[in-house]
């Protein structure tokens, strides 16, 4: 398994052409599809939905991981599954039992990730690291693209890799937000296995889409 795992999030790809810009960073090495997906209420923008989601699966044979930023979140679970997402992350913010849309997540056969805001603490995942395969630590406040990345996270990082490692957890730890070829080196060093990265992937447009996954990888080219 390449390491770290590189999933552009494609908020920063040009809407007009969505499924060429899926098949763009595919063709480009990337290893996971991240889909941002806020509802205007959770977080203060409004992206897309389960009908784009199934407009782009037929683009990419990769992990499709959609970020729901949605709140009540578990009415919308089956309909992301249906549409063809892998994984499925949610905000223990966003529903009263995060427990119960992590078991619907997986009942409805995805993979479960659960995510962290700035301020919420590792010990929010104490008694669901045995119900996860992901946890998305996020390195900006959720809601846009291009923010600066907030350096106590790495801390977070570094605390939840070893909560993992600890207990034997099969878990992956993704960095979202502010995600560049500088701080991709920190959150690694901090012990992430994926990164996630919008404005860092989609800059220059498809010609430099190649090069900037392997900058993110730590790959000088
Ligand atoms: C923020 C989203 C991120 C965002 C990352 O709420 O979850 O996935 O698109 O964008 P960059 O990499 O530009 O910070
Ligand atoms: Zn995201």
């Amino acid at each position: 398994m390449a390491h770290p795992l590189i999933s552009p999030s494609i908020l920063s790809a040009d809407f007009a052409k969505l499924g060429e810009e899926v098949r763009a960073i595919d063709a480009a090495g990337c290893d996971w599809v991240h889909v941002d997906v806020m509802d205007g209420h959770y977080v203060p923008n409004l992206t897309i939905g389960p009908a784009v989601v199934k407009a782009l699966r037929p683009h990419s044979k990769k992990t499709f991981d959609v970020h729901l930023m949605v709140s009540p979140v578990d009415m919308w679970i089956d309909e992301f599954a249906d549409a063809g997402a892998d994984i499925i992350t949610v905000h223990p913010e966003a529903g009263a039992h995060v427990h119960r849309s992590v078991q619907a997540i997986r009942a409805a056969g995805c993979k479960a990730g659960i995510s962290l805001n700035p301020a919420t603490p590792a010990k929010m995942l104490d008694y669901l690291l045995e119900e996860i395969d992901l946890v998305l630590i996020m390195s900006v406040n959720p809601g846009f693209g291009g923010q600066s990345f907030i350096h106590s996270q790495l801390r977070k990082i570094e605390a939840v890799r070893k909560a993992i490692d600890k207990g034997g957890h099969d878990v992956l730890i993704e960095v979202d937000g502010g995600v560049n070829a500088d701080t991709a080196r920190l959150c690694v060093d901090a012990g992430a296995d994926v990164l996630v990265a919008g404005s860092a992937t989609f800059k220059g447009g498809p010609d430099c889409y190649a090069d900037n996954i392997a900058m993110l990888r730590g790959e000088a080219r």
